[in-house]
């Protein structure tokens, strides 16, 4: 929100994808065992994931209220915000149901919340707040839920702010005090330099997660940070792991932030972050849920583009997922698990000139998935694809429709417009998914200047 500005360069630019190529690329080749891996090779499994949950866990939850900008922004005094500590009990904590509901949901990959901005750690740090020294949680709420996603075969993210507000040599406090100028100060930023990348690297060494999802470095620039360092201590621990764009350049794949992209962005890599209602911790007061059918539109139309999307949870102080937040999971996971083929490891579909909709393709470019929104009021349309259809079906249901080619004469390369009938039995009562299968990759028609003439 507060760095829309910063972010928005993520989403100026629009890059349509080149119109033809739709085949698969060369596989990726095996690279020696001492090589390092390549960038497909390490971003192959969030590529293929495309769903995943953010977990905003934190004392913030106690009483409800913003995850660490409410003292920065001075809605309640620091004094106030850490009484919060007092309250936090984790007594409903059962990290093995967290990663049940969140395999049900058919996401892939769910990234906690280590450390907010407010310091305080939800696993034992030596130094700075944490829940297992400072609350009455007193113990680690990092391990046992990546443990428990590793049984369920969900990848480990961890997010980690590198602002700490809380940390006495660090210089941010409130938005109206700071406690010094790093810049005039270099021996006291070093020292707070040398907290942060000890926590970092106790993190690595502790859980070796999958991603590391960074956070705050709009406070400081690159070289401030050590963001180069950090990248290649945390490689050097696992030269597999993926690095989210807000370590000051040095991340992997770009997070826009609340608002659905029109365009895709331009990075190859990204994944929209987005809350259920409007507040990523637990705020009781806040009833904007999104409804399951928005959220699976948000999640076809993010898919479509190329990208994945990480949706957030807030779990109440003990722990304890809300309600509407689980029904919510488990409707999309009823829609994600009957539609898999056409979400994971597919890529972004065609553009919206062809089909009015959003879409996939298989990997290899030849199946082409059209995701319908609610009732359509007729017969679905895709212009402009050259290939032969040779089977059309509902995914998930099996019942093969009726295809009709018109406005193709036999003279001209036109490929005419193809309609596809769906009976309202086949529907799904959210978005329903199309299969047409081609008789190889996809290929569009690009418009001649002179139809007729140049035929
Ligand atoms: C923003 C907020 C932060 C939240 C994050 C999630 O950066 O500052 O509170 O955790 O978005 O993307």
């Amino acid at each position: 929100m507060r760095q829309t500005l910063q972010r928005l360069g993520l989403l100026l630019a629009c890059a349509c994808a080149s119109l033809t190529a739709y085949a698969a690329p060369p596989p990726v080749a095996a690279t020696p065992a001492d090589a390092a891996p390549t960038e497909a090779q390490r971003m192959q499994w969030f590529a293929d994931a495309k769903f995943g949950i953010f977990i905003h866990y934190g004392i913030y939850a106690v009483d409800g209220i913003d995850e660490s900008w409410s003292f920065f922004d001075g809605y309640v005094s620091y004094d106030h915000y850490m009484q919060q500590l007092k309250g936090f009990t984790a007594a409903n904590y059962h990290p093995q149901a967290w990663a049940d509901l969140i395999r049900e949901s058919g996401a892939r990959y769910a990234v906690l919340t280590a450390k907010h901005h407010d310091g305080v750690a939800l696993w034992d740090t030596r130094q700075g707040l944490n829940v297992v020294k400072d609350t009455p949680a007193r113990r680690d709420l990092v391990g046992p839920f990546v443990q428990a996603l590793r049984k369920d075969g969900i990848k480990v993210g961890l997010y980690f702010s590198l602002i700490d507000w809380s940390y006495k040599d660090y210089p941010g406090f409130t938005r109206a005090e700071s406690r010094y100028d790093a810049m005039a100060d270099p021996a006291r930023w070093a020292r707070f330099v040398k907290y942060y990348q000890g926590q970092l690297r106790d993190l690595s060494q502790r859980y070796n997660p999958d991603l590391y999802w960074f956070d705050g470095d709009w406070e400081h620039g690159a070289e401030a940070w050590h963001a180069r360092q950090d990248r290649e201590m945390l490689l050097a621990r696992n030269p597999m792991a993926i690095i989210n764009s807000r370590l000051a350049g040095y991340g992997d794949y770009a997070t826009p932030e609340q608002g659905v992209p029109i365009t895709p962005p331009p990075q190859k890599y990204w994944e929209l972050c987005m809350t259920m209602n409007n507040s990523w911790g637990w705020q009781p007061n806040d009833h904007h849920f999104k409804s399951a059918n928005q959220l699976i539109r948000i999640l076809a139309d993010t898919i479509g583009m190329g990208g994945n999307l990480l949706l957030d949870i807030g779990p109440r102080a003990d722990g304890a997922i809300p309600g509407q937040e689980v029904d919510t999971l488990r409707e999309i996971g009823r829609w994600t698990h009957k539609n898999a083929e056409a979400i994971y490891g597919t890529q972004a579909g065609i553009p919206r000139d062809y089909y009015a909709g959003s879409s996939t393709l298989s990997k290899d470019g030849s199946t082409l998935y059209l995701f319908v929104d609610g009732r359509p009021g007729g017969p679905v349309l895709v212009k402009g694809l050259m290939n032969r259809v040779l089977h059309a079906r509902v995914v998930g249901n099996g019942t093969t429709l009726d295809t009709q080619v018109v406005g193709k004469p036999y003279w001209s390369k036109v490929p005419g417009l193809l309609y596809i009938t769906v009976p309202p039995a086949a529907l799904d009562p959210e978005v329903t998914v199309l299969a047409l299968t081609l008789d190889g990759p996809a290929q569009l028609f690009h418009d001649e200047v002179k139809p007729i003439e140049s035929n």
